[in-house]
């Protein structure tokens, strides 16, 4: 197997980004024998980092300590920040863009404007971001079509389980009519916290340690985040691009701790449900509380579980749970996105 040197660029380095660079130490060997894949860091970046490349590869003092180096930016002699993205990745000569910035439900900005960038200069683009797949879908892989390049993002919804892959790579031609999950984590620790006694914001500082909320958590509490992925489904799966604003959208706020311990001594459990169906010409989506008997597979998931069923054509009814995800589930589905980018390099396919 030949092996190929791949220089990195991580844009965004908080808990997902720092986890994936983890993953990716820890499964070096295995992507070199494996894969034939060789890889260096020569990017990192964030508001408060600022651009910092080196196409030499960035020693790894920096990348244990980000924050500290920001202020020393300008010593190293390789070391160069940028002004803007575009300077940035030509300083690293970027072969991959992470992109694993915040979410911006209003219009995915300016992560678009970065990913466009990247596939520009002839990256690969790999994110875990929704609002880029929410709000330019269409638009970036076309993009990435023309480059011949990869724009992949299955870390933006259920954690890096592999979704859009199956459908893309596994399920050709099969006709997706609907589907029924839970899909934000934040509320689902919230609702089963709060079913064990907890008050709700005792529930919030609960799912906020655990690293799985937004970085502002309303966009969970208000059914956003899972608005955003209702709305990728229906754009990637569906083919139909749907906006999180078309999402008829309910959040867990109004729900009291109290409603939800009354529910489940009635047999019954809260749960934030996502709902997605093929009409004629147009899609019927919805978030909102619903109060489930325990018979139903949603009741059974609690805290950072999750869980999509999947109507089709085919199959009338596929279900992946999935149990206690860590962080490095996320940061997985972005190393397998890496993984089959690297793949269609090797076979010159896109
Ligand atoms: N955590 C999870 O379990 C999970 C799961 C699936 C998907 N995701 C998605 O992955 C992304 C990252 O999540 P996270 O948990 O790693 O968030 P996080 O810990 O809050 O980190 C976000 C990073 O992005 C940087 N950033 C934010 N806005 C930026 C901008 N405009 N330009 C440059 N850098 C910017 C932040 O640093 P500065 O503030 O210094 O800029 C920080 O380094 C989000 O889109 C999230 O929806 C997360």
């Amino acid at each position: 197997l030949s092996i190929k040197s791949y220089n990195l660029c991580f844009l965004g380095f908080g808990n997902v980004n720092r986890t994936l660079v983890r993953l990716l130490r820890d499964r070096e060997k295995e992507l070199s024998d494996r894969h034939g894949v060789a890889w260096q860091i020569t990017g990192l970046a964030s508001r408060r980092m600022g651009w910092i490349a080196d196409s030499a590869g960035l020693n790894s003092s920096i990348l244990d300590d980000p924050e500290k180096h920001k202020f020393h930016a300008n010593e190293g002699p390789a070391l160069r920040p940028s002004d803007n993205v575009r300077d940035w990745l030509q300083a690293a000569h970027a072969d991959v863009l992470f992109e694993a910035t915040s979410l911006n439900v209003e219009n995915g900005q300016p992560a678009i404007d970065h990913i466009r960038a990247a596939l520009e200069g002839g990256a690969h683009a790999i994110t875990a971001n929704k609002g880029p797949v929410v709000h330019a879908y269409v638009q970036l892989s076309e993009i990435a079509a023309k480059v011949g390049k990869r724009f992949l993002f299955e870390s933006s919804v259920m954690d890096g389980v592999p979704i859009f892959a199956l459908f893309r790579d596994a399920l050709p031609l099969v006709k997706l009519q609907a589907v029924r999950g839970i899909l934000n984590s934040t509320t689902n620790v919230i609702l089963s916290e709060m079913e064990n006694g907890l008050s709700f914001d005792a529930a919030l500082a609960k799912a906020q340690a655990l690293g799985v909320a937004e970085t502002d958590a309303s966009y969970d509490i208000d059914g956003w985040d899972a608005a955003v992925k209702v709305a990728a489904l229906a754009t990637v799966l569906m083919r139909v691009p749907l906006k999180p604003s078309d999402v008829r959208r309910e959040g867990i706020r109004k729900l009291s701790p109290q409603a939800v311990r009354d529910a489940k001594s009635a047999g019954k459990r809260y749960k934030l449900v996502c709902r997605l169906k093929r009409l004629d010409d147009r899609v019927e989506a919805s978030v909102q509380p619903e109060s489930l008997p325990l018979t139903d597979p949603l009741a059974a998931v609690e805290g950072t579980s999750s869980i999509i069923c999947f109507q089709t054509d085919i199959f009338p009814e596929l279900v992946i749970t999935e149990n206690n995800p860590g962080l490095e589930a996320t940061a997985y589905g972005m190393l397998a996105d890496f993984v089959r980018a690297a793949e269609s390099d090797r076979v010159g396919r896109t």
